[in-house]
């Protein structure tokens, strides 16, 4: 197993902005093109920099906020880093990019191999119910990502061969996400 689990995070949010305190006010389950626009929205204040982090040692990542409806995270991401294809349960997500690069791939059935775009500061992403996805760093020194999941991310699917099949191990939702 090479997965690693975050001890919980702080609760209340002493540190929570200012200009994040609208996150609060988040009273009901959202799909990802309302997530979207919540990311876009944090992203677009320029708080999200507090919560960046250079880890080189592997992936890391920060809790923005979280709530019985929704849990909010800016990701970091230095060269070489990635979560391998993994799905988030029954939470969708709606991902801004707040700098640098990153590269998100996606699987197809009938043995074609993966495709992938990459998305650039600004750029936006949903995330609907049912959403497999991998994600990895693809240009800047440190890029970022806001990623805002509803309900809450308590459980993800990792995606794995074993054998030469493919299985999904689920994890909770706070595992740092690899390859393999
Ligand atoms: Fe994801």
């Amino acid at each position: 197993m090479t997965t690693h689990t975050l001890p919980p995070p702080p609760w209340p949010f002493p540190t929570l902005p200012q200009e994040l305190r609208f996150l609060e006010d988040i009273d009901h389950v959202m799909e990802a093109p309302e997530l979207v626009r919540l990311a876009s929205r944090i992203r677009d204040t320029g708080a999200w920099r507090d919560y960046l982090v250079e880890r080189h040692e592997y992936r890391d990542y920060r809790l923005v906020f979280e709530n019985e409806y929704t849990d909010i995270w800016v990701l970091s991401w230095l060269p070489g880093q990635t979560t391998g294809f993994h799905d988030h349960d029954v939470s969708q997500v709606g991902i801004a990019v707040l700098q640098g690069e990153i590269r998100e791939s996606h699987m197809h059935m009938g043995g074609e191999p993966p495709t992938s775009h990459v998305m650039r500061a600004g750029d936006t992403q949903e995330g609907p119910y049912g959403y497999i996805h991998q994600v990895q760093h693809e240009d800047g020194a440190l890029a970022a990502s806001l990623h805002a999941y509803s309900p809450p991310l308590m459980r993800v699917g990792q995606y794995r061969e074993r054998d030469g099949r493919m299985i999904r191990l689920p994890e909770p939702g706070r595992t740092r996400l690899t390859p393999g």
